[in-house]
């Protein structure tokens, strides 16, 4: 069975200041600041519009006390003038980064499903443009496999001369939008040999010789025990190690970043079947980390950063069926490291166990990321906007989380406790792998302790993404699923190299 996935990503382009011809647009959008006075920022723009409606939209604005132009407060005028049948005014709070994410999400979502021609003009800076214009399309983001879809979608102009940052916002929102696509596939659709072949799809059709895809499977990776631990649990297909790389021509020079991605296409717990049944819902999207290095590595043909980049998603699926490991098993990693299983639903560091220990012993990293939808402890410490970040490392935390900042992926460094690494401790291997000893609780700390097991002396940034990798609501430029989390910061933070 096939299923046709609609392709609803809407249309942006730029509109330099010259030759504006506003009958073109269904929909125009600016902005208003709040403070003592809130009043529409006064531009050429506004002057323009007022000419063309004969207007007086600050007159509009003050039929309306209430509004105190917070971001995303948005007042809709309607107006019939030539085909411009509305103005929206648009509360964009201080002009921050998260402020004018808020905004343009909160507008963007008034398009979903219309065929709209919208003008749009919330911020005149340049820094600013990139992550609201992403905002602004991620916020149209749909996935349905209804067998009747309306077709229709936006498009977004956005006013200045920002031509180079809207074509840069383009290539990171659909980016995002692909992990998105890739989250919310089902898993009836999506197992390891499915997502290899949509990372090869992907790196075909970018036509770009800087990518290239190579999948493993089989006795190729007879020495990935964590892998095969977790996948033969679901023997057909079976795990797959997925490897893309980013090498353009004279890059063996450049710094080296492996990222390694947690890629469950399913996670029922396994043996140790998760409880209560429900939490088992939102386990598709168990390969949230995989989605996201994927679509962030594709994107670096387009950005053309100066690192070399390999990927690796580690891809299985977490089954119960009669080929489940047991809880008690004890299994060996790549690199010969044995583990004790405990608890077969802590699937997710046995397979990056494996990526890891690749990385450091086959690839030389100068750094090695991973991304993981790794431990429920890391929503309950931060909930949904932020990723728990563990590193030794404090310069590229710091530039981690500046990154994070400017583009909406947020993360917050956590403690790499050392007092707990005895509770790694076992009678039977070298490790076990929940941390079972002495019980400290942190179980995303722990998980993480468990990680750097595996990464040798490299410099390495584990992100937890439990929590950011998934909505629960509508909110901001998610939907209620997959956010594509991490795809953003990735891209952001390879290109400051
Ligand atoms: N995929 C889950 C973690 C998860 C939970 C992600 C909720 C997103 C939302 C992971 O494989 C898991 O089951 N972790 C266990 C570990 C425990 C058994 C040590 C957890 O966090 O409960
Ligand atoms: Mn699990
Ligand atoms: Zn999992």
């Amino acid at each position: 069975m096939s299923h046709k996935l609609l392709d609803l990503y809407p249309k942006i382009l730029s509109q330099s200041e010259k030759n504006l011809d506003l009958s073109k647009f269904n929909a125009l959008a600016l902005p208003v600041t709040p403070g003592d006075k809130v009043e529409l920022v006064k531009s050429r723009l506004l002057y323009e519009i007022t000419e063309f409606t004969k207007l007086n939209l600050n007159i509009e604005l003050a039929n309306w006390p209430d509004f105190s132009a917070k971001p995303g407060e948005i007042i809709e005028v309607p107006i019939s003038v030539g085909s411009l049948s509305r103005i929206y005014l648009v509360g964009i709070g201080d002009e921050g980064f998260d402020d004018l994410r808020k905004a343009s999400s909160a507008l963007g979502r008034k398009f979903k499903s219309t065929n709209s021609k919208v003008l749009v003009n919330l911020t005149n800076q340049k820094e600013l443009i990139i992550s609201s214009t992403v905002a602004l399309v991620l916020s149209n983001y749909q996935y349905s496999l209804k067998s009747e879809q309306k077709s229709d979608k936006p498009s977004f102009t956005i006013y200045g001369n920002f031509e180079q940052e809207v074509e840069r916002a383009d290539v990171l929102a659909s980016a995002v939008w692909k992990a998105r696509d890739l989250v919310h596939t089902p898993s009836n659709i999506k197992n390891p040999d499915w997502l290899a072949k949509q990372a090869a799809s992907m790196v075909s059709n970018a036509k770009n010789s800087d990518l290239s895809i190579s999948v493993k499977s089989g006795r190729a990776i007879k020495d990935f025990g964590g892998l095969l631990a977790v996948g033969n649990s679901s023997p057909t297909p079976g795990p797959r190690l997925i490897q893309v790389s980013y090498a353009p021509k004279g890059s063996s020079n450049w710094p080296h970043v492996v990222l390694v991605g947690k890629g469950i296409t399913f996670d029922t717990g396994g043996v140790s079947l998760k409880r209560p049944y429900e939490s088992m819902i939102g386990m598709k999207s168990d390969m949230a980390g995989a989605a996201a290095v994927l679509c962030a590595t594709v994107a670096l043909a387009k950005t053309k950063p100066k690192v070399r980049v390999t990927t690796l998603l580690m891809a299985a699926e977490n089954a119960l069926s009669g080929t489940s490991q047991r809880p008690s098993d004890v299994i060996k990693h790549f690199g010969g490291t044995t583990v004790e299983v405990i608890n077969t639903d802590a699937e997710g560091r046995l397979v990056l166990a494996d990526g890891l220990a690749y990385a450091d012993s086959e690839l030389d990293p100068d750094y090695l990321i991973d991304l993981a939808t790794l431990t429920g402890a890391a929503t309950l410490g931060l909930g949904r906007q932020y990723a728990a970040m563990y590193t030794r490392n404090t310069i590229v935390a710091k530039k981690l989380s500046e990154a994070g900042n400017r583009v909406g992926d947020r993360v917050w460094q956590m403690p790499l406790v050392d007092d707990y690494s005895v509770a790694l401790a076992s009678d039977v291997a070298d490790f076990n792998h929940t941390a079972d000893k002495f019980d400290f609780s942190a179980g995303s700390v722990t998980a993480a302790l468990f990680l750097e097991k595996f990464v040798g002396d490299r410099t390495w940034v584990h992100l937890d993404i439990a929590g950011t990798g998934r909505s629960e609501v509508d909110s901001g430029e998610n939907i209620k699923g997959g956010t594509g989390y991490g795809v953003r910061l990735l891209i952001e933070w390879l290109d400051s190299f």
